[in-house]
């Protein structure tokens, strides 16, 4: 398994991912674009879910992005998500904390005004980010998961740097495979993550400036929850935002 493999193994769950975007977006959309793709996990499952589906992955990264190499309905851009220019869509998602890679409020306006001309009359914007009291604390956390061949995947991520005066923080992802109680992958630093971490309300604020409604934010994948269910201390959110035409 190379560090991709264990990415979306220990990180992604496409298909959650899918039919929640179906939910929020309420009608039958065809097209999704999935930017800042990475291997484009999101954009797969979604042609896999429907032939008449079909899908755009963008993403700087062209080792990345091998993944969705010729999958059929799949078109992969090696772009910058924030000038990328293709047939308007119906759901748009960057995911994993992604639009932290934007690291000034221009470039997120930038890149969210592109987003809104991307879209076509009625769709919807997906975009995640994380808060709470542990935010800007440096640790770490680290989980477990089976591999289909009984072999133990745990996934390290650690906060390594933090400043609450301008909102960057360093995250780093690491992964250990352990076969039969022998360690037999070690992938350190597999991901390093330099974001800025974007508070809900500025990018509630950002997605209304550049021609969004008010996004609905959503602490969890549990399609019943309610939209005021407590966050915690150590929360991820998911905004989506219905263009504004
Ligand atoms: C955290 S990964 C997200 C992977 C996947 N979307 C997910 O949900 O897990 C972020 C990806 O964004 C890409 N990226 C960073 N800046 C970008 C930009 N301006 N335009 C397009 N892709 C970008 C990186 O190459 C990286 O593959």
């Amino acid at each position: 398994m190379d560090r991709w493999d264990c990415y979306e193994r220990a990180v992604q769950a496409p298909r959650e991912t899918l039919a929640l975007l179906l939910h929020e977006h309420g009608g039958a959309p065809l097209r999704l674009g999935e930017d800042f793709a990475g291997s484009a996990a999101l954009a797969r499952a979604w042609v896999a879910s429907d032939a008449r589906r079909s899908a755009i992955a963008v993403d700087l990264d062209a080792q990345a992005l091998a993944r969705a190499a010729g999958v059929e309905r799949l078109q992969a851009l090696v772009a910058d998500a924030r000038n990328v220019r293709h047939a308007p869509v119906d759901v748009l998602h960057a995911g994993n904390f992604s639009l932290g890679y934007l690291h000034s409020r221009r470039e997120l306006l930038e890149y969210l005004r592109n987003a809104a001309a991307r879209l076509c009359e009625g769709g919807v914007f997906a975009c995640d980010t994380f808060g709470g009291a542990s935010a800007f604390q440096l640790g770490g956390a680290t989980r477990a998961h089976t591999l289909p061949d009984g072999a133990l995947l745990t996934s390290i991520w650690r906060r390594r740097a933090a400043d609450p005066r301008t909102a960057r923080v360093e995250n780093v992802l690491s992964f250990r495979i352990v076969r039969d109680g022998e360690l037999v992958a070690r992938l350190d630093d597999a991901f390093v993550y330099c974001w800025r971490l974007w508070s809900i309300s500025e990018l509630s604020d950002a997605l209304v400036e550049c021609g969004f409604e008010l996004p609905r934010v959503r602490a969890s994948t549990a399609l019943d929850e309610p939209d005021d269910a407590p966050l915690g201390d150590d929360f991820a959110v998911l905004l989506c935002a219905r263009v504004r035409r």
